[in-house]
């Protein structure tokens, strides 16, 4: 008997401002076949994660909501752990990164680094949205790329030339929050100072841990070390920044007011707070787990985009707060559908909700993506037509269909009661593969385990055939032929079924109770069922996958992006205006049109029709008042975009109301207006005509 491990086990945490994806599901699926795995095995495993639900895009999504940002994550978690569970993720504990535990945690570790001389505090300049009054983070800031000068480019990096640089350098940036132009202002930063942690870093990155059974496991794959040497070498480290400005939501830095901690140093601390949740309701030692000197594993799955906080910054947080550093970081691939990147407009963005809601049996995917998983940091592609074909031959026409040809036998000729087939050659090939096959899952080779489980399915398949029960059944001096036989299939079928059981966590269950037995452990696989077992009637315990059935999720997450996209309007037939008298070009040439950006765009009280617009002209800014309150009935999602204004008319007094100085330019349709618009790249000033 090999020793029993204790393991904590994690995946990322998903923002608490977007909906649950297949990307998020090949993570979330990966890791837990491996913690099934882990628990059939019978060790002592964990597996928690939580929302991630700080920092600036979750504020700002609450706020467009007409939220609170501790209301919108409450509902957010909600729906994620819907979702997950749906596809069988079976956490131990889903919690959130805005808990107490955290914050608990995120103070005592700060502190921690603090006293290990680790933090530093110094003035930044940064920019500032002076409408907001808010600090913008670099993706919140757009603006012109200083490279290739395509327009409307983040200001991390240009999406076009794929340029690296930082916001100020971005040519006439904007904010994305709500139009104005950042000012750089200054502001106290606190660093956690990275740079000193070279030396640690570069030993932990190519170091491994030995496990309490005495397996060697390296921290990181082999990959993920390689680009980790990159950004150790010449001691490159820059120190991170990690407290931003109210407003902000996450937790205020102690003795910092209005100094909040970045979100990406809490998240890390979210896996000890879930687990510390979790600790409490099952009253376990969590600091034993933690401890410097702990026997216990940590691991994380994470994507390939995350490795530099998982790799570098995560294990410095804990070495240096004096906590136990992860046993390994497993770093997985992108998920790509039909060979290319996910895509709204394609219908492949395709998420865990539409999935579910269309009535797809979230294990056929478990299945697929399992099959196509495996140790290495590699895309990995979801070909819809290959899921179809491979979920229907391998996992209904090769597995599920041997209890399917056995079952009816043992019921209608035996009264469900089996022979004991102990001495069964076939089995013993079965059996013989158990830590084979086990060895494949703990290295996370799921793609190799499912290869050799569908092989012993075949062998069980060929068995069928050879025997050919059908035939044995036509023949009264075969019965007992057929009934060792079709138990001989029973058990392969048990035997079998342990082997998915991690990917197939509900079709393992339902197998239980069809063959009257516990749910079933990994050791189960060595055992044959006993003489006089009876098994329940059998009914078909999974359906094969039909065409149309994927073709309509791709249809349903396709409309799910037209709905939020605005409504097109029904084409009525167009009663249209005479031309107006003719015009000279000198006429034409006495309006003054420019192309203007919208910086704030409000409704205007005690008016129905008017919206009070500022826009930015370039050379100035102006109000001007429109009448197209009906038809944008939103206007906040007006600013930042480009309009044609009329500015060399008289400003004009509109009642009460103020002053309007031009005139934005629409089409006129027979109930709507319909803003004129401007390609990309022409700048707020440029004149019209
Ligand atoms: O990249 C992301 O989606 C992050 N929310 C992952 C956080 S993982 C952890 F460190 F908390
Ligand atoms: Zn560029």
């Amino acid at each position: 008997m090999t020793k029993q491990r204790r393991i904590l086990v994690t995946s990322a945490l998903p923002y608490a401002n977007g909906q649950i994806h297949l990307g998020h599901m090949v993570e979330h699926i990966q890791t837990d076949i491996w913690v099934r795995f882990q628990k059939a095995r019978g060790h002592e495993c964990y597996y928690v994660c939580a929302d991630d639900t700080h920092g600036t895009p979750v504020m700002l999504a609450a706020q467009k909501q007409g939220l609170t940002p501790e209301a919108m994550i409450v509902q957010v978690r909600e729906n994620h752990l819907a979702d997950f569970s749906g596809f069988g993720i079976g956490y131990d504990n889903y919690y959130s990164t805005h808990s107490p535990e955290n914050q608990q945690l995120s103070h005592s570790i700060y502190r921690a680094l603090k006293a290990n001389d680790k933090i530093a505090c110094r003035t930044i300049e940064q920019l500032f949205d002076p409408e907001k009054n808010m600090f913008l983070p670099d993706r919140f800031v757009k603006g012109e790329c200083p490279k290739c000068h395509t327009h409307d480019q983040y200001g991390d990096n240009c999406e076009v030339c794929g340029a690296t640089y930082s916001p100020t350098e971005l040519i006439n940036p904007y904010s994305a929050v709500s139009g104005a132009t950042p000012v750089l202002k200054q502001s106290e930063h606190y660093f956690f100072k990275l740079g000193d942690c070279a030396d640690f870093l570069k030993q932990w990155t190519a170091g491994e841990s030995k496990l309490a059974n005495g397996h060697i496991q390296p921290h990181l794959q082999p990959q993920a070390l390689n680009k980790m040497n990159e950004w150790l070498k010449d001691d490159q480290l820059s120190d991170w920044d990690i407290s931003r400005d109210a407003p902000y939501f996450g937790f205020e830095i102690p003795d910092a007011p209005n100094k909040y901690f970045y979100v990406w140093l809490d998240a890390p601390i979210g896996y000890m707070a879930s687990f510390k949740n979790l600790c409490s309701r099952l009253d376990m030692n969590f600091e034993e787990w933690f401890a410097p000197d702990t026997e216990t594993e940590m691991y994380h799955f994470i994507g390939k985009d995350i490795l530099y906080f998982h790799a570098l910054f995560w294990p410095a947080t804990l070495k240096f707060a004096n906590l136990r550093e992860p046993t390994g970081v497993f770093a997985h691939g992108f998920l790509t559908v039909d060979g290319q990147k996910m895509s709204k407009s394609r219908g492949t963005f395709i998420t865990a909700r539409s999935y579910l809601d269309g009535g797809l049996n979230p294990e056929w995917m478990r299945y697929y993506l399992a099959a196509k998983l495996n140790s290495k940091i590699e895309d990995l592609d979801l070909n819809l037509n290959d899921f179809i074909a491979r979920v229907n031959s391998d996992l209904v026409g090769k597995y599920i269909n041997i209890a399917a040809r056995a079952a009816g036998f043992i019921h209608k000729r035996f009264d469900g009661r089996l022979l004991s087939v102990s001495d069964s050659a076939l089995l013993t090939q079965l059996q013989a593969q158990s830590e084979a096959i086990a060895l494949n899952y703990e290295a996370r080779e799921y793609g190799r385990a499912l290869r050799d489980i569908m092989a012993l399915a075949d062998a069980v398949n060929e068995y069928v055939d050879a025997n050919k029960p059908w035939e044995l059944a036509k023949e009264p001096q075969e019965a007992d032929r057929l009934h060792q036989v079709c138990s001989e299939l029973i058990n392969a079928f048990r035997i079998l079924t342990v082997y998915l059981s991690p990917v197939l966590p509900q079709l393992a269950l339902q197998v239980a109770e069809f063959l009257n037995i516990a749910p079933l452990m990994w050791s189960d696989s060595t055992l044959v069922l006993p003489e006089g077992h009876v098994i329940k009637p059998y009914h078909h315990l999974m359906q094969r996958i039909e065409p149309k059935q994927v073709e309509a999720l791709v249809a349903a997450n396709k409309q799910s992006m037209a709905a939020s996209a605005p409504e097109p309007v029904a084409a009525t037939a167009l009663t249209y205006e005479p031309v107006a008298t003719e015009a000279s070009f000198d006429d034409f040439m006495k309006i003054d049109m420019r192309v203007a950006r919208v910086l704030t765009c409000e409704k205007v009280e005690g008016s129905k029709k008017l919206l009070k617009f500022t826009v930015d002209l370039g050379f100035e800014e102006r109000t001007i008042f429109s009448g197209i309150a009906a038809s944008y009935p939103e206007p906040d999602k007006l600013v930042g975009r480009m309009v044609i204004a009329v500015v060399n008319f008289a400003p004009r007094k509109m009642a009460k109301f103020g002053l309007s100085e031009g005139m934005i330019m629409s089409a006129a349709g027979a109930d709507q207006l319909f803003l004129l618009d401007v390609d990309s790249g022409a700048q707020p000033g440029m004149k019209v005509g």
